[in-house]
């Protein structure tokens, strides 16, 4: 879907749907009051009546109006009139909107909001998010059915500005928004894919997929042979016990001066994992193809910058590996020596995301990055303290984790800061190697945090635990796309 900017008068424009806001107390914007005037208060009736709400996110569509030239009018209930909106509240609103346009015959959409205030936000954030909505919610995964799903019919949206002299910037905004929504649309498809068809191996033909026509964007890969002459003893024990070969995927993005020190995403890309011979229960273990999403995540990022342009330059790694039983995998109580050299007890197999992880991230090192950024399914414990809603975030840097709090705030992509403290550190003691895998029932998301900041001494470093935020479950299994749009935001504010 296109979005452009347009200084135009809302009821003079031709269009599928045009989107005017109302509010619950029935104050009527001025657009919005003008239209109801044309039509002999249609509207404020429509809202005593309690049929068009007015509250948040609620649709009411109307047809065949006086003066006006859209085919519909989609009165959107923004809440109670106050003088300004939350910036949650507005994603929710425009989610809702997106929906009920998508479900519409409406070829296109304009949407007049520039009468919303949103607290500390601009047009040119309200314009973004407004894209960002469209886009994802004409997002579908109908590529392994055998009957597609119908075409959406949606192809064009308009944002109205309230003076032409906004039309350039808000047109940018729309732009990244649309982008944003891309890197997301892929990290969803990488996420939605089952582990039979998005192998390891398929990350790779992926990345070199991306880099294609990218002058700016190079990838690469590194086989299980390379990564034995790495001596990545840790990330090696994962594959061990299945038939696919672990990946080490690089994407290069040069956007940047040669001299500018490169942000590393590093991505957890487990393509399933079935906790190897500490097998997993059987219910819901489908969902475990989710555990690429990090590395889904860092696809995406990568592919919304290099759309924009972005002037920074960025590494990304992936540690791909497929987490399986047989007679080769890994056992509980083996020792294995990570590329750091030092030496993990692997007192449970089901923890093999940090045993991914430690290795590529002292792999990074190389980069002499800014920053290192990963991104993992890591612990259902994270589930556990912090539900669907927010990404858990650990750093050995305040300045960063500030960095990313407020990216993740700004995006609508929230993250929550989380202890990284000494204290839990000796819940890591092993007997018999240096470190353990696991540290015991307490805390499981700081622990497995602190497992990797063993191999993250040498750099500003943070760690986003997405086994909440990267899919939902139950009726709506699918990938979020999450947390691409705070990736963005984060180097986006970093490329300034
Ligand atoms: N990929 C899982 C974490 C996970 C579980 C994410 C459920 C989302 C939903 C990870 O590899 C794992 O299995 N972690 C274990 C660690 C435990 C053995 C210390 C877990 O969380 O149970
Ligand atoms: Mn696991
Ligand atoms: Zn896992």
């Amino acid at each position: 879907m296109e979005f452009q900017a347009k200084a135009a008068s809302p009821l003079t424009l031709r269009t599928g749907t045009l989107v005017l806001p109302i509010f619950e107390s029935g104050k009527l914007p001025a657009a919005t009051a003008e239209l109801d005037k044309a039509n002999g208060g249609l509207i404020a009736k429509l809202i005593k009546q309690g049929d068009a709400k007015g509250s948040l996110g609620h649709c009411y569509n109307l047809v065949n109006l006086n003066d006006c030239k859209a085919e519909r009018v989609l009165l959107l209930g923004f809440g109670k009139a106050k003088d300004s909106l939350s910036a949650d509240k507005f994603d929710k609103a425009l989610t809702k909107a997106a929906s009920a346009v998508k479900a519409s015959a409406s070829k296109d959409v304009s949407l007049h909001l520039s009468d919303i205030d949103v607290e500390e936000r601009c047009e040119g954030w309200k314009a973004r998010q407004t894209a960002k909505h469209f886009t994802n919610a004409l997002y579908q995964f109908s590529q392994l059915k055998s009957t597609k799903a119908p075409a959406i019919s949606l192809k064009k949206g308009v944002y109205l500005v309230a003076e032409k002299g906004q039309t350039k910037a808000i047109g940018e905004a729309l732009k990244d928004g649309t982008a944003i929504g891309a890197g997301m649309s892929l990290a969803k498809d990488l996420g939605n894919l089952p582990g039979n068809i998005c192998t390891p191996k398929y990350l790779t033909q992926e990345a070199k997929k991306l880099a294609r026509g990218n002058a700016k964007l190079t990838a690469k890969a590194l086989g299980e042979k390379q990564m034995r002459d790495l001596k990545m003893g840790s990330l090696l024990s994962v594959s061990a016990g299945s038939v696919e070969e672990a990946q080490l995927v690089i994407m290069d993005y040069k956007g940047g001066k040669k001299t500018d020190k490169p942000i590393v995403l590093v991505g957890k890309g487990i393509t399933f994992d079935s906790g190897g011979i500490s097998l997993k229960p059987g219910a819901g273990m489908d969902e475990m193809k989710y555990d690429m999403g990090g590395a889904a995540s860092v696809f995406g990022a990568m592919r919304t910058i290099t759309e924009m342009q972005l002037p920074l330059n960025v590494i990304a790694v992936v540690a791909a590996a497929e987490n399986m039983p047989n007679g080769n995998a890994t056992k509980p109580g083996d020792v294995v020596t990570s590329m750091s050299g030092q030496t993990i007890e692997v007192l449970n197999t089901d923890a093999e995301g940090r045993l991914v992880l430690c290795d590529a991230l002292t792999y990074v090192e190389r980069f002499k990055p800014k920053a290192v950024i990963d991104v993992a399914t890591l612990t259902g414990a994270c589930v556990v303290a912090l539900g669907k809603h927010a990404t858990g975030l650990y750093s050995n840097n305040d300045e960063l984790a500030e960095q990313l709090l407020d990216a993740g705030q700004n995006a609508g992509d929230k993250a929550w800061h989380m202890p990284l403290w000494d204290e839990y550190q000796q819940q890591l003691d092993s007997n018999f190697a240096d470190i353990a895998n696991i540290g015991g029932p307490g805390g499981g998301s700081v622990t497995a945090a602190c497992f990797l900041s063993r191999f993250t001494k040498t750099y500003d470093w943070a760690h986003l635990d997405i086994a909440g935020t990267a899919w939902l479950g139950g009726g709506a299994k699918g990938s979020t796309g999450r947390p691409v749009a705070m990736l963005v935001e984060y180097l986006q504010q970093q490329a300034l």
